[in-house]
């Protein structure tokens, strides 16, 4: 498809990754709309790059029904949804103190990053399937976010991996059950990238992260993420397909 005049949905749009995208398909002619959380930073940006901004917990259904309708609504359809909402979570199984990983924290981790993105996407597909198809037969491109952590998950990452797990292991079932209204599916699974979630934690813990990478020896720019966003949605023939984008990556146990 093509990025002007796109209409495009990023959840998690008002920070890092989902941000840089955003700002990308502004400034190549696309109309934006963010989804985040209302205590995000979604205003400023939206006012920033010309877009809108909803407000929804993607882990709540009945705001994500209403957020993606009213985005839907605002641009006059959708043709990208980029689901970039999501959190971290580190908890050993047992932890040092004895403490067992909290089941809330496991079913929260499970809720944001995985049931959140199915149900944005469901909710967006649906108005997808509404548009015009290109020349080509396409409607819509749905771009998910999983992480390397889905397949070489570290000590602590029981949730977030499961999580990422599902995200990827959902993409080709996904892409092949909406093929028939000419929507693709794909996903894309970062290394370390530089955002404010990485930013998050210790400079240890950062230090530690960065040499995870082969080379470049460095984070990931979320310019890099907003680029392979462009191509996946402008690249009609990937479908169903999960991308690294790590620098050559394998993480070990810790
Ligand atoms: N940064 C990395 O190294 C890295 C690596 C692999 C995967 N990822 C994934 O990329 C995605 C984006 O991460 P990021 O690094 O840009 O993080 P970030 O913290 O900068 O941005 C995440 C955004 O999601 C929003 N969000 C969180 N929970 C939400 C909810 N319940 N409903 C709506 N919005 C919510 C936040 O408010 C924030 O704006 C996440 O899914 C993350 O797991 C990041």
């Amino acid at each position: 498809m093509q990025m002007k005049g796109a209409k495009a949905l990023i959840t998690g749009g008002a920070s890092g990754l989902g941000e840089a995208t955003a700002r990308r398909f502004a400034a190549a002619g696309a109309d934006v709309t963010l989804l985040d959380i209302p205590q995000s930073n979604g205003i400023e940006v939206a006012e920033q790059i010309g877009g809108r901004f909803v407000a929804a917990d993607v882990a709540v259904t009945a705001e994500v029904a209403a957020a993606v309708a009213a985005a839907a609504e605002a641009m006059g359809g959708i043709h990208l949804c980029l689901n970039a909402a999501g959190i971290a979570s580190a908890h050993r199984i047992i932890a040092r103190s004895g403490e067992l990983f909290p089941i809330e924290l496991y079913e929260r981790v499970l809720k944001v990053n995985l049931i959140g993105t199915f149900d944005v996407l469901r909710h967006a597909a649906q108005h997808m399937a509404e548009n015009t198809p290109t020349d080509d037969g396409e409607r819509g491109v749905i771009v998910n976010v999983a992480s390397i952590a889905a397949t070489e998950g570290q000590i602590g990452q029981a949730a977030y991996s499961a999580s990422k797990g599902g995200v990827m292991a959902m993409t080709l079932p996904l892409a092949r059950d909406l093929a028939s209204y000419g929507i693709r599916v794909n996903t894309i699974a970062p290394g370390i990238m530089e955002t404010p979630m990485i930013a998050g934690m210790s400079d240890e813990v950062r230090e530690s992260l960065s040499h995870v990478h082969a080379f470049p020896k460095r984070l990931g720019r979320p310019e890099e993420f907003a680029a392979l966003v462009q191509h996946l949605f402008e690249n009609t023939l990937i479908n169903g397909e999960t991308v690294r984008l790590d620098a050559a990556a394998r993480m070990g146990p810790r």
